[in-house]
């Protein structure tokens, strides 16, 4: 067993007034059902998460699949400026999985869990509590031959007995833990009672000061956010959160909300993030595209309507001050108003420059060449080339790379007035070229019957959802199709101007996915 490279030191003592923010996208924010991403995806939205200056990034379960380790692994290669953490049951197997999957980490962390509370130790666990104590400290202790990051949950501390929870705190800050996540698991506190755990562990532990405190919350009662809030007035100096509040059933507290609460309200809290919080509507758009869930538009931050004012008062009163109805500008968490960027006649280096501003890079002249090909193409169909524009084209891009067995080659269809539509599909498959027809009860039906025909998944649609990227009738429309097969669920995504041809897309990019990543385990549904 090799260790990992050192951290630096997070301890309360040396970070008083900094709110660690802990992002668990990729791991919780994955367990929702129909969440599931690629190792690629994970890459762009953990790269994305390290632009933002998050401090810790979950990328995943390492021992849930040979795919999870390895997406792990990649995301702690390609991260260098914040904390990769993998997630661990308390078992030897599970802990050197995790850190084995992040040894080449530049700052990595083991998070090691079990469940403390009476009913996760007795009907999941069939433990004792003394039992549940000794496999907390002897994993922690392993971890921390891996590591000196090691983060250890009390898994459902929501509904655990405070002696028992202070007792289990106080062994794992001794054996080397040095964050103690203390999590809502089933979304069932509300914010003076969890507010007061946190003031109790604080006080009662007597070894707390070596330790950060940290909240980790569910939102089945709509009370996440809040109740992470109430925690770091108690003196939580972590939240863990995810992009859009993703996450296992109701979701997680939403990273934007939280960001955005402590910086608006520092009267209030006396604490702040690193976060730079201009990209938070970019992210935002990342996850809710690469997962196929959409973001309601009254959702606070990043919704369509979080800033739009509707009522003539309102207009009125935020053009002659804008303070009278807002406490934060928009532009500050990333919205920025459709600009037209590019066109049919911007060239190669306006088109890489205004790429880099937007945070792609290119590896070499042949990506560059490749990316600036597709923006032509997409100019000769749309005049005016917006941000969104060019981010769908990334994805796009992504998104083929990332399937190039199975590829769209041709569609045609026909619909008209009286008629049955009819879809004509070309395919590529494994280089070679597959054709077939199918009528359907309109010409999006037909295309994906003409699909079905060729690849036989026998995979059932759950979702299918249209999303204009930018305003006009000439906008791309960006398709998100989630198709489930023998339990297993993936989103696929496609973008077009022609919503048929976006729509063809995202189905073959869900059949492709559907082969991948098969056969996961889920970290609170085993034994230990
Ligand atoms: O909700 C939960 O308890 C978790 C832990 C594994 C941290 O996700
Ligand atoms: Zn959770």
């Amino acid at each position: 067993m090799s260790p990992i490279a050192p951290n630096s030191d997070p301890r309360p003592e040396a970070l008083p007034e900094k709110l660690i923010v802990f992002d668990t996208t990729l791991r919780d924010g994955e367990q929702s059902p129909g969440a599931s991403m690629t190792r690629d995806e994970k890459i762009r939205i953990a790269k994305m998460l390290e632009r933002m200056r998050v401090d810790v990034i979950e990328a995943g379960f390492p021992m849930a699949s040979p795919g999870d380790f390895e997406s792990v692994q990649a995301v702690a290669r390609a991260v260098r400026e914040s904390t990769v953490a993998g997630l661990c049951r308390a078992t030897a197997a599970d802990i050197d999985r995790c850190g084995e999957a992040l040894k080449d980490a530049a700052q990595a962390r083991i998070h090691t869990f079990i469940a403390t509370s009476p009913i996760h130790m007795k009907m999941k666990l069939r433990m004792e509590p003394d039992a549940v104590i000794e496999a907390a400290v002897a994993a922690v202790q392993r971890a921390r031959q891996w590591t000196d990051d090691v983060e250890f949950s009390a898994e459902d501390a929501g509904r655990s007995e405070i002696d028992f929870l202070c007792r289990i705190v106080e062994a794992v800050i001794d054996a080397g833990a040095r964050t103690i996540n203390i999590p809502d698991t089933v979304g069932y506190n509300v914010p003076q009672q969890f507010a007061e755990t946190i003031r109790a562990l604080r006080a009662r532990v007597p070894n707390a000061g070596r330790a950060v405190f940290s909240v980790h919350c569910h939102n089945d009662l709509g009370l996440a956010v809040a109740n992470s809030l109430a925690a770091v007035l108690a003196g939580a100096r972590q939240v863990e959160c995810t992009i859009n509040g993703l996450g296992e059933r109701a979701g997680n507290a939403a990273l934007e909300e939280i960001v955005m609460a402590v910086r608006t309200r520092q009267d209030v809290f006396g604490c702040d993030t690193r976060i730079d919080t201009t990209q938070i509507v970019p992210a935002s758009r990342l996850v809710s595209g690469i997962t196929g869930f959409p973001v309601q538009p009254n959702k606070a931050i990043v919704g369509a309507n979080a800033f739009a004012h509707e009522s003539g008062i309102h207009q009125d009163g935020v053009l002659k001050h804008r303070e009278t109805y807002e406490i934060m500008r928009a532009e500050d968490v990333g919205w920025t108003a459709n600009r037209m960027v590019l066109g049919k006649h911007s060239g190669r280096n306006a088109f890489r420059a205004r790429m880099e501003e937007l945070g792609f890079g290119f590896g070499s002249d042949a990506e560059l060449n490749t990316a600036f090909a597709r923006f032509k193409d997409l100019a000769d169909k749309k005049h005016e080339i917006f941000d969104e524009d060019l981010q769908a084209l990334v994805t796009e891009a992504a998104l083929e790379a990332g399937n190039e067995r199975v590829r769209l080659a041709y569609l045609r269809v026909g619909s008209e007035t009286g008629e049955i539509p009819v879809a004509e599909v070309v395919l590529s498959v494994d280089g070679s070229e597959r054709r077939a027809r199918a009528q359907g009860s309109g010409p999006v039906d037909a295309a994906f019957k003409a699909i079905e025909q060729i690849l036989e998944a026998g995979a059932e649609l759950k979702l299918y959802s249209v999303n204009a990227i930018t305003g006009g009738t000439d906008a791309q429309g960006e398709v998100t199709v989630r198709v489930e097969k023998a339990g297993r669920v993936v989103n696929g995504q496609g973008a077009d101007t022609d919503i048929v041809i976006a729509s063809a897309k995202a189905y073959v990019n869900a059949l492709g996915k559907l082969g991948a990543n098969a056969g996961r385990a889920h970290p609170q549904l085993g034994d230990v």
